[in-house]
């Protein structure tokens, strides 16, 4: 019999990295507008500075949103602060995982958080058990030796591989680990796959949606959510 449990709230609409079509990646600002926009999640990325602070940021670099060549890894959390993150003549700035989790962890949309830089499980665990999101969280990375690290040492949150690739070897591996989530790229995904996963007990999301077919597909495949960076659309089309 399957396992397959659908989110109490439907169909998640995660705003990822925020409004982040319109606004500065992984800042308030889009953060604030995904949530303006009826998004009913945010998904977020994790890494850490050079003096240990756990921040939000997608690129292995600096250079694509902030001009500067250096990686968050590199740099104390002084000098990303002297850095603006920018996005068609919108300026903000990086945000600290925590302050984030001050801002965001009351309201009532629910987290997907991608560990993605090293080393940072225990940490992230601890932050969201000290903002009580063990039951408003997905934890999710592309490396599954991150999401090991994490599972064995904060089981009772919910986690789930992003991956291009789903193999049936892969599948049984997730399955006996107790991951709640398959996360496939969207393009690479079909309905029937959506099915079966389910079957299989997994909730499936979505991700690469880069624009609105992709969007419209990947909803129309039955997916429980999906990643968009485009929430104010995705919305649009959940309540047509
Ligand atoms: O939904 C997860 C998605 O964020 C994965 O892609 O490149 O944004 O980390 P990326
Ligand atoms: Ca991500």
């Amino acid at each position: 019999m399957s396992t397959y449990k659908k989110y109490e709230k439907g169909f998640i609409n995660y705003a990822h990295r925020g409004a982040s079509e319109y606004l500065p990646e992984n800042t308030l600002l889009s953060f604030y507008t995904g949530v303006y926009m009826k998004a009913n999640g945010i998904e977020t990325d994790i890494r850490r500075t050079k003096d240990g602070v756990l921040v939000l940021f997608h690129d292995n670099t600096l250079e694509r949103v902030t001009g500067d060549p250096r990686s968050v890894e590199e740099c104390t959390l002084a000098e990303l602060m002297e850095l603006d993150v920018k996005k068609d003549g919108y300026t903000d700035k990086i945000v600290v995982f925590e302050d984030f989790l001050a801002k965001f962890a009351f309201r009532d949309i629910l987290f997907a958080i991608e560990l993605k830089g090293e080393g940072v499980e225990e940490e992230t665990a601890d932050l969201l058990r000290k903002y009580n999101l063990v039951n408003k969280t997905v934890v999710t990375s592309f490396q599954f030796d991150y999401l090991k690290k994490f599972h064995a040492y904060a089981p009772e949150f919910e986690f789930g591989l992003l991956t291009k690739e789903v193999t049936p070897e892969l599948e049984a591996e997730l399955l006996a680990l107790g991951a709640t989530e398959i996360c496939p790229r969207a393009t690479l995904m079909s309905a029937e796959d959506v099915e079966r996963w389910h079957k299989m007990g997994f909730r499936v999301r979505a991700w690469g949606v880069k624009d609105e077919e992709i969007m419209k597909f990947a909803y129309d495949a039955g997916v429980d959510g999906m990643t968009c960076n485009f929430p104010d659309k995705l919305y649009e089309y959940m309540n047509k």
